[in-house]
């Protein structure tokens, strides 16, 4: 069987009625290109110096490795020269990035956490790079970029994918005309289109949750993770299994491929805090490439894609998958709030 390259995918996308720009497609071919650069020191891990941390820390107050640092720098020298950004913006930076004068400015905008699963990296687990696309304002053009330019709902988005570093390095990527994965060919160094047009199934008995924080969770995540437990002697009448990869890129990545439903909710620990994962580079893109799989994505109480961003770095609850447990979860939220 004769596979297609991301290149003749995206411009066959191109070619479909107002489903790509060639701008769009020229920058998504940029980051798949810095996704196989990171891929490749990932790869290198101890023999490459690449493990371990740095001294210094994010604007999250999270501790940077030395992979994190270095994925970010990639993806920023690898975009910033292509003529088709404003800006970018990432997990790793306190503020945006515009484009240096030097080089010309396009449309767009590009958001990314570009190395994702950061525990996981020196144990040799799976981890990846997530990013967004977002038109720049037209109001933008001929001054410079702010944050607030960044701030549009996740239904904005352009374009968003990731790329998973594991024992395959796969894209996977979404037009708004579906969900397509890309299979790094290690020898040809092409990605290859190998998971056509993902559907996750609407129905799944497979959870992801830390289950470490569940004294501290609300009731309507207790209430759902205590029925999967009870499994077939229980509410749901079923058995339930649990994966936990501490990558969302591998958790989404599995969801997508065999269905489930992934919870990173808000929790007690920090209650003002809305949740641990960011919005605008790691909730978003997730959110668009399962919905567009046919899936869905709430914080608990709506759509993730409809919030209005006010920061670059919000955090938000994140409950996304197989869309009748997403709904059943959010169903539980609007059963508390409707008897508070
Ligand atoms: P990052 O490495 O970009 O900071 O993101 C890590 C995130 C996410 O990938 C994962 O689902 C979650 O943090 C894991 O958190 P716990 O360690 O609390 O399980
Ligand atoms: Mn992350
Ligand atoms: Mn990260």
């Amino acid at each position: 069987m004769k596979l297609k390259t991301l290149t003749q995918f995206l411009i066959e996308q191109q070619r479909l009625e107002n489903a790509l720009p060639a701008d769009v497609r020229l920058l998504i071919e940029v980051v798949a290109r810095a996704c196989k650069t990171i891929g490749h020191h990932v790869g290198k891990g101890a023999l490459g110096n690449v493990l371990g941390n740095l001294e210094s820390s994010n604007v999250q107050g999270e501790v940077q490795k030395k992979l994190d640092v270095l994925s970010n720098e990639i993806l920023l020298e690898a975009n910033e020269w292509g003529g088709n950004l404003a800006a970018m913006a990432s997990e790793e930076m306190d503020s945006v990035y515009p484009i240096p004068h030097a080089y010309p400015r396009g449309g767009y905008l590009l958001l990314f956490d570009p190395l994702d699963g950061s525990s996981n990296i020196d144990v040799n687990v799976s981890i990846g790079t997530i990013f967004s696309v977002l038109r720049a304002p037209t109001d933008s053009a001929g001054r410079d970029i702010t944050e607030a330019d960044f701030l549009q709902p996740g239904t904005a988005q352009v374009a968003a994918g990731y790329a998973v570093y594991g024992p395959q390095t796969v894209l996977v990527l979404t037009v708004g005309t579906g969900t397509f994965g890309f299979t790094l060919d290690r020898e040809t160094g092409s990605w290859m289109l190998t998971h056509e047009n993902i559907q996750i199934p609407a129905d799944t008995s497979e959870f992801a949750i830390n289950a470490s924080n569940l004294r501290h969770w609300a009731p309507p995540v207790r209430r759902y993770i205590d029925e999967c437990l009870a499994g077939k002697a229980g509410e749901r009448e079923r058995n339930f299994n649990m994966r936990w990869i501490a990558s969302m890129v591998a958790d989404v990545h599995r969801i997508l491929c065999r269905g489930g439903i992934f919870l990173y909710p808000w929790d007690a620990r920090e209650p003002e805090r809305p949740g641990k994962l960011r919005l605008m580079y790691e909730a978003n893109p997730m959110a668009f490439l399962v919905e567009q799989a046919g899936g869905a994505a709430t914080n608990g109480l709506g759509r993730i894609l409809e919030i209005q961003p006010g920061q670059l770095h919000e955090r938000v609850s994140v409950i996304l998958g197989s869309r009748n447990e997403v709904e059943r979860v959010t169903r539980y939220h609007h059963e508390v709030d409707t008897q508070a």
